[in-house]
């Protein structure tokens, strides 16, 4: 059970309500191994309506296609890799998905340039091992083993930092399904069930190339930054509040005006043009998502709790907002200064926001 007192629940203990009554309701086939059906793993990512009239919140707001295609590949032999820009949501969507297939998002390894072939396959207790030699007491297992041997899901997050040689002992677990564990002369098979979700980021320097023999043992699907305007300010808007709720900041409405104003900020300057298409734009060095802009939201809620009069207002997410764009002190703030001079100041409705800008650039 969920205790009150962590920061950050687990997505299979907070949404446990959701899955449950998704499970009770779904009566279409379950591959082995999974809690729910195909189909209900995909409306509790896109939310929905049940028989009974519940209601299952959205956890992805994007294409209904590409969860469906998610789902299925599931389903297969083979592995989901999800890839996309920065703060589209793979990180979030994996835990949905592992959570929803196989009732257990924790079984992860993180990807690092230090992440070592032991965090992949398995290691030794030493003391154990010297104690006792070589045996199954003294195997400490990697999550990816644990999951084969629960036939369950495996999350591999950021695959493209690991070492290509780390990466490589992947092929063996995702093609033949088994580990084999020399030292002990035996294997371990995976049950049905078993599968792995890896997530990848197509922009971040400092990354390996994820070889083709690897490749091949993934269906990759492409997160995409939002569509519209009216998508990114939902899914801030959305973000924020479960955050606020989590956080337990004192109530203060995220003003829809001021959420709207971020996500327009960061997509003008993503996309290097203004909205009206009539200004060219540099782009900063720096990934303005939408996480970005919900972390911006999130601080400013919490200024405007704490020090101001409980409204959000323009003053509270300038600082935010300049301290998202300009990363780089000299090549950013050239960006930035230009675009608060000839697109911030000339719209009307923008003078609050114009205003608390230049106080804090
Ligand atoms: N389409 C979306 N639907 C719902 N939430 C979204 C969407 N896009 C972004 N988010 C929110 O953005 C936040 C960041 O997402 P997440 O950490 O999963 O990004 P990521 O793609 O893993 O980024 P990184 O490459 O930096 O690891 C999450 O809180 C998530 O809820
Ligand atoms: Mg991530």
């Amino acid at each position: 059970m969920t205790d009150a007192s962590v920061l950050r629940p687990h997505a299979e203990q907070q949404y446990a309500d959701e899955l449950a009554l998704l499970a009770e309701h779904d009566d279409r086939p379950r591959p082995p191994g999974w809690r729910l059906s195909p189909w209900a793993v995909t409306t509790y990512l896109l939310g929905g309506e049940l028989p009974g009239g519940q209601v299952v919140s959205p956890k992805y707001i994007g294409p209904r296609r590409l969860m469906e295609v998610a789902v299925a590949t599931l389903a297969t032999d083979r592995a989901l890799l999800l890839l996309g820009v920065p703060g589209t949501a793979k990180t979030w969507v994996s835990e949905h998905l592992a959570a929803a297939v196989g009732g257990d998002s924790t079984l992860l390894v993180q990807g690092t340039a230090g992440t070592s072939e032991e965090a992949v396959r398995y290691g030794w207790n030493y003391a154990r091992l010297l104690a006792e030699g070589p045996s199954e007491q003294a195997l400490v297992e990697s999550p990816l083993m644990r999951a084969m041997r629960r036939g369950t899901v495996a999350r591999i997050e950021e695959l493209t930092r690991m070492p290509s040689d780390v990466q490589d002992t992947l092929i063996t677990i995702l093609s033949e399904k088994t580990l084999p564990v020399p030292e002990l002369n035996t294997e371990v098979q995976a049950r049905k069930g078993f599968t792995v979700i890896a997530t990848a980021n197509d922009r971040d320097r400092g990354v390996n190339e994820l070889s083709s023999a690897l490749r091949r043992r993934f269906n990759t699907v492409v997160l995409p930054l939002p569509d519209s305007v009216d998508d990114e300010v939902d899914i801030v808007a959305r973000r924020v509040g479960q955050l606020g709720k989590a956080l337990e900041l004192p109530e203060a409405p995220a003003g829809l005006a001021e959420i709207r104003r971020v996500v327009t900020v960061f997509r003008e300057l993503r996309g290097g043009m203004s909205e009206d298409g009539r200004t060219k734009l540099k782009s900063p060095s720096g990934t303005l998502s939408t996480a970005e802009a919900i972390s911006v939201i999130t601080s400013g809620l919490a200024l405007a709790a704490h020090f101001g009069d409980g409204v959000l207002r323009a003053a509270d997410v300038a600082g935010g907002i300049v301290g998202a764009v300009v990363q780089d002190p000299v090549s950013d703030r050239v960006v930035w200064q230009e675009y608060l001079e000839t697109v911030v100041r000339e719209r009307p409705e923008w003078r609050d926001f114009y205003r608390a800008c230049r106080e804090v650039s």
